[in-house]
């Protein structure tokens, strides 16, 4: 006996014999049908987002429509706003420029957003509507300037005759430099006017004009979304009615789409955005075009009659709502309907004739009360008489819990919607604690859409003890895959010279983009998300939380690969054996590849400087006969693959 005693005590001093952690795969059990559209995104024109953002236009206030219309401008000379006999009614402003011969120059400095990011040799378009008064020929130099006020790119433009007309020019960059400008000096003595004062990078995404920030869309493409939520949030409702997003301004000539101001400019005292506007460059077209780059399902949002609850009570009386809901159905057309209806045709000329593949829409975001009830019948009647086949959202309010959650989710069930948008910005350690959220919902009504979420903690910075705790809540997504349908984290994207709202998945300066490791964690999700799930459970539990390990796992009929997440959230390093019960062949030798998120440091940020901090890395084990084991870091999430005959 005092033998057996004295061996325990050598291996336990030696650290061989810690209780074992075992979960358990079971792959007898198949569980429900992952969607193949699960994880995406949502994109919003907030933080500077969409202009100065992921649309590539590099001119701030192009149209002169803001409302001080020399916002973003710096005149210099005989410089005046005009709009009668404008080039576009719907944005009528431009500006007149008169050149004397006796000034030293005419002309127009723009700042871009937070200035303007050129590079080394890359080409840029530069176009304007242009009429000479007299119809004689003019002479504009268009200038790249450096933020050392060196002219890095030049080229002449001439305007020639009374009518208006569209002159464009290519310019080379000679220098890198993140916070340039732009110049345009009227050399010829006479008066000219100019609008829509245009430039891009030549490289955009696919190198389509009016094309997005490649470099953006990238990284969006690099996440493979299965869902792209659009164009908001807060957005579509506006601060004011008149202020909402209407998805028929942002399609069309992209000159004629009226500007709109962005909702998020006043919102915070601390936080404040007087020239942030909306042009609709990146619009409705372009957004349902991305979704389809992208290969996700598009799903867009519309007002619902009610502004922004949180800004004002403005509301659309309920019998008034009918061109509302016509906005709806055309929109639906727009995206789905053949060539010869009436929003299909504009589709068709913006370069599109095939459908969309409208699946989705929601009505309204974050409303709340029994307003949000009674808009929402006449929305639905509509929807479900005309297109059966579209799954309408509706939504429970701002909060995951309280007064208007607990009124409006048993009001969505009653009314059949097919989804229901949940919102839940909390601290990470809600996401720890609520990863069993979804184990006891109602399977019987509709399903759930996390349409916007993220863990935010003290700090409000992007950092890896939040992005753990959100990998840890989502393997209760994952695990609640019959229930939760679809989950997209919020905001996308944060200039760091211009944000609202933090955290924000990807930030950006003007010349390029950090992957937060909150990103990180929804591409693991993502590219992994397998075909259905499977049971893991520990001690016949699932593992949500406790002693800090959380688990989910999907079998993956493509690569016939068994999917485990594993997420450490507790302080001590683990070693966890992952059994695969039900296996048919013994795994002895099989690679197991592991991709690790992890940091020692739970307030380590990535940064622009220092983007590759908190990082995937790769690396493969050794299974063993029906498992195998990895070393669970303290702080980290795995995925861990491995292939079954
Ligand atoms: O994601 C930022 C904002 O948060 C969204 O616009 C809104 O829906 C929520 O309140």
């Amino acid at each position: 006996m005092k033998k057996y005693v004295v061996i325990l005590f050598i291996l336990l001093s030696f650290g061989n014999l810690k209780a074992q952690i075992k979960f358990e795969v079971d792959l007898l059990q198949p569980g429900a049908t992952i969607a193949p559209d699960m994880y995406g995104v949502f994109f919003e024109d907030i933080n500077f987002g969409a202009d100065g953002g992921l649309y590539a236009e590099l001119v701030k206030n192009r149209s002169f429509e803001f409302d001080q219309p020399f916002v973003g401008w710096l005149p210099f000379g005989d410089v005046s706003i005009k709009n009668e006999n404008p080039c576009f009614n719907r944005n009528p402003h431009y500006v007149r420029m008169n050149e004397t011969g006796l000034r030293r120059g005419t002309g127009l400095e723009n700042e871009g957003f937070r200035r303007i990011g050129f590079r080394e040799n890359a080409a840029y378009n530069f176009s304007f509507y242009a009429r000479s008064l007299d119809g004689g020929q003019k002479k504009f130099k268009i200038e790249l300037v450096s933020s050392k006020e060196e002219i890095i790119g030049r080229e002449e433009v001439l305007v020639e005759g009374e009518e208006w007309k569209r002159y464009s020019v290519s310019l080379t960059a000679g220098e890198t430099d993140a916070k340039g400008k732009l110049r345009l000096v009227l050399e010829t003595p006479g008066i000219v006017d100019l609008d829509h004062i245009s430039l891009f990078p030549a490289e955009t995404w696919k190198n389509r004009e009016n094309g997005l920030r490649k470099d953006l869309v990238e990284a969006l493409y690099d996440l493979k979304p299965g869902v792209f939520r659009f164009p908001g949030g807060c957005i579509i409702e506006g601060n004011t009615l008149e202020t909402r997003y209407q998805w028929k301004n942002s399609v069309g000539a992209v000159e004629n789409r009226p500007l709109n101001e962005n909702r998020w400019n006043y919102t915070f005292k601390h936080r404040f955005f007087p020239d942030y506007y909306q042009t609709y460059g990146l619009g409705f077209y372009e957004f349902f075009l991305l979704s389809e780059d992208l290969g996700a399902e598009p799903l867009p949002v519309v007002s619902c009659g009610l502004a922004c609850q949180y800004e004002s009570t403005e509301c659309v009386p309920v019998g008034d709502l009918e061109p509302f809901v016509q906005d709806a159905l055309d929109l639906i057309e727009f995206a789905n309907g053949p060539v010869n209806s009436e929003w299909g045709k504009v589709r068709a000329e913006m370069g599109h004739p095939g459908s969309f593949n409208l699946k989705y829409i929601a009505i309204g975001n974050e409303q709340w009360g029994e307003g949000y009830v009674e808009r929402l019948i006449p929305f639905m009647k509509a929807i479900r008489e005309k297109y059966p086949e579209i799954q309408i959202i509706g939504t429970s309010g701002p909060a995951p819990d309280g007064e208007h959650f607990d009124y409006l989710w048993p009001k969505m069930d009653e009314l059949k919607v097919d989804l229901v948008d949940e919102h839940y910005y909390r601290s990470p350690e809600w996401f720890l604690e609520n990863a069993k959220r979804y184990d006891t919902y109602d399977r019987n009504g509709p399903k759930v859409f996390a349409g916007e979420y993220a863990a935010h903690p003290q700090s409000r910075d992007n950092n890896a003890f939040s992005a753990i705790a959100e990998a840890a809540f989502m393997t209760g997504l994952e695990r609640n895959a019959d229930i939760v349908r679809l989950a997209t984290y919020a905001p996308l994207l944060a200039h760091v010279d211009a944000w609202q709202w933090k955290p924000d998945m990807i930030w950006f300066d003007n010349l390029s983009a950090v992957r937060t490791p909150n990103y990180y964690v929804q591409q693991m999700y993502a590219r992994n998300s397998g075909t259905y799930v499977l049971p893991v459970t520990q001690n016949g539990e699932n593992i949500a939380g406790e002693d800090g390990l959380y688990a989910s796992a999907v079998f993956d009929e493509g690569s016939s690969e068994v999917v485990t997440k594993v997420v450490n959230a507790g302080s001590l390093s683990k070693d966890i054996f992952i059994s695969l019960n039900g296996l048919q062949a013994p795994l002895n030798g099989e690679r197991v590849q592991i991709i690790e998120l992890h940091s020692n440091v739970p307030e380590a940020v990535n940064t622009l400087e220092k983007p590759n901090t908190i990082v995937p890395v790769p690396s493969f084990v050794e299974a063993g006969k029906d498992g195998f084991t990895i070393k669970a870091q303290a702080n980290a999430f795995y995925v861990c693959r491995i292939k079954i005959k």
